[in-house]
């Protein structure tokens, strides 16, 4: 059970430049800032708990979902801006068999796993260290040591998450090391964004594109298939950017009440990422390529968001299973009041030899980079 204290409401650590040391089994808040861009984050579950920017006006936004008190992420079904892991989306069945080797998870969601299980990454305290602020702005780090057999997985993963803000970009860095044994690992950032301001109702009338000609369509229990089809004639084609509500109630297509499906990203090139915001100690991947994979805009603030990352996949989520959450300043968001971009591996590919491996060898490293760049006009 996590310590909480009852300052949890307030804003108490971490301005620009400051070092930040966490107590081990406290759950913190921090703040950072870059002009008029500023966030929050807590480092139980990793997790962004607010991002404010100017909107067209120059009204400050806040456009992430959340809860004004850490506390409430404690009870939270939602992931809320969490990082989540060690395996984020589904795993059919719970289990997987790797070396000859079945491993048996915690199965949080019918018979299958969601989000690492129960008690995932989102659901832990994690170590935070903040850094003196550099070109590449403020790196905040959270570590979290996740122990062999936790929920289920093999071996002990060290994972590390590095949140870099600038201005006009955020920039998300996930790395794992599997310390002895071999596991599969596939990390995810899971903010529900609204960038009409996360108390400004749906996100249905807000412009989507996705970069992916093909998605991996799901069973009734939102297990992958194994297929790779083209989105081509399915109301999961935003290869042409268009308002997220316009096919969502589409019949025949396991649409559930919206959008909640990977997509195989395009291989087209956007940039070379510069040199790592941190660069200390892990194996750094400098130079490996980000691809754009969605560009999404809010009439209503103007505010645009463009997502690239080196990940092969990218969950489109459209808050379906929100229901009365309370949310910050008392704000109840109901379905569709957020999106989600998750960049990562294709869900359950644990069990999908034909999709791209999750598998870290023991001794090896895993990393993934995502870079969400705002622009407001
Ligand atoms: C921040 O916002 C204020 C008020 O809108 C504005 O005057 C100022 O230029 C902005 N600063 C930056 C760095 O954008
Ligand atoms: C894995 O390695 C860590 C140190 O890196 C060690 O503490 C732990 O006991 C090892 N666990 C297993 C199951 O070998
Ligand atoms: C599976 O086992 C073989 C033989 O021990 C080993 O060489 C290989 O690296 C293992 N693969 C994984 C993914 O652990
Ligand atoms: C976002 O991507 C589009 C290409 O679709 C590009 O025209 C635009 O300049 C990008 N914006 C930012 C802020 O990178």
């Amino acid at each position: 059970m996590p310590k909480f204290s009852f300052w949890l409401c307030l804003i108490i650590a971490a301005t620009f430049g400051i070092v930040v040391n966490s107590i081990e089994n406290e759950v913190k808040i921090y703040w950072i800032y870059q002009g008029n861009t500023t966030m929050k984050l807590t480092n139980f579950g990793a997790r962004i708990i607010s991002l404010v920017i100017p909107d067209k006006n120059g009204k400050p936004t806040d456009i992430v979902l959340g809860y004004d008190c850490v506390e409430d992420y404690l009870n939270d079904k939602t992931y809320f801006g969490a990082i989540v892991g060690r395996v984020a989306n589904r795993i059919g069945g719970a289990q997987f068999t790797l070396n000859g080797s079945h491993y048996k998870l915690d199965a949080n969601e019918n018979q299958n796993t969601l989000h690492g299980g129960r008690k995932g990454l989102s659901q832990v305290i994690w170590e935070a260290e903040g850094r003196y602020a550099d070109d590449e702005g403020l790196p905040l780090t959270f570590f979290y040591t996740s122990r062999d057999g936790e929920e289920g997985f093999p071996g002990d993963v060290l994972v590390r998450v590095t949140y870099s803000l600038n201005p006009k970009n955020l920039r998300v860095e996930l790395e794992a090391k599997a310390l002895n044994k071999s596991t599969p690992v596939n990390l995810a950032q899971h903010t529900y964004w609204n960038l009409g301001g996360h108390n400004s109702g749906d996100i249905l009338s807000d412009e989507v594109q996705i970069f992916a000609s093909n998605f991996t369509p799901v069973n009734d229990q939102l297990i992958p298939t194994g297929e790779i089809l083209p989105v081509n004639g399915t109301p999961y084609d935003f290869l042409k950017s268009h308002k997220i509500g316009s096919h969502i109630n589409e019949k025949g297509h396991l649409l559930r009440n919206g959008y909640d499906i990977n997509y195989a990203i395009d291989h087209e090139v956007k940039q070379k990422s510069p040199v790592s915001g941190c660069g200390c100690g892990f194996q750094g991947d400098d130079g490996e390529r980000l691809k754009l994979a969605a560009v999404v805009r809010s009439k209503k603030s103007g505010i645009g968001m463009n997502i690239s990352t080196t990940a092969p996949g990218l969950q489109f989520y459209t808050g379906n299973y929100l229901k009365n959450v309370k949310g910050k300043g008392g704000y109840i968001y109901q379905a569709h009041a957020g999106y989600c971009f998750e960049t990562q591996g294709f869900p359950d590919s644990v069990n999908h030899p034909n999709f791209p491996s999750q598998i870290v060898k023991a001794g090896d490293y895993y990393s993934h980079e995502t870079l969400y760049e705002f622009e407001t006009k």
